[in-house]
């Protein structure tokens, strides 16, 4: 009987929480489409900032502009840090794509020898921490890349 009245009150402690999360109103601006956004809380993108500024700032830069000249290689024939805000061509990736370079680097998806500093996160970050900061950057991109990003998204899913 106690089992029972405890089973309920998880139960309806699920559905308010569930219903809290889709029916409070989103005081955070929409991620991507609609089911993204959804999924997207406050919580997710503070998660997401504070891994930036430990693990991504150092190279792509306090504020997401990437390294000078980030177009021509360096010296040592390696790319600089692009800007992550937005203003290169990270859009141009649908999220998997993304997520794949943060977990993995770059280097698994270049030819063969292919030398970059953009090193995989996989084994220091959570899957959790790697979606927070994808999240926390697409946040801040100017609506009309998270629009077209949205579309790509939505392309590559079909
Ligand atoms: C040691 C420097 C360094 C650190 C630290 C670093 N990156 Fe990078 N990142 C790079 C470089 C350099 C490139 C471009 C590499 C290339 O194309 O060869 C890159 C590329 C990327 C790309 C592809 C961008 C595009 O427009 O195609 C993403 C996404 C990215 N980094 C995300 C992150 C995230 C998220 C973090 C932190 C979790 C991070 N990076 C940490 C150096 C770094």
């Amino acid at each position: 009987m106690r089992q029972t009245a405890l089973i309920s009150t998880v139960m309806v402690m699920i559905l308010l929480g569930g219903w809290l999360m889709i029916g409070a109103p989103a005081p955070w601006s929409p991620v991507g489409g609609e089911r993204e956004s959804a999924a997207v809380g406050p919580e997710t993108l503070a998660l997401g900032e504070a891994v930036y500024s430990q693990n991504c700032a150092a190279c792509h830069g306090d504020d997401r502009e990437g390294q000078e000249n980030w177009r021509e290689r360096g010296e040592d024939g390696k790319l600089p840090a692009p800007p992550l805000d937005g203003s290169g061509h990270t859009w141009h990736h649908p999220d998997d794509e993304l997520l794949a370079i943060i977990e993995q680097g770059i280097e698994p998806f270049a030819p063969e020898g292919y030398r970059s500093d953009m090193k995989g996160f996989g084994g220091r970050l959570s899957e959790a921490e790697m979606r927070a900061v994808l999240a926390y950057l697409k946040a801040e991109w100017p609506e009309d890349k998270r629009q077209r990003q949205a579309e790509i998204n939505a392309r590559a899913r079909e």
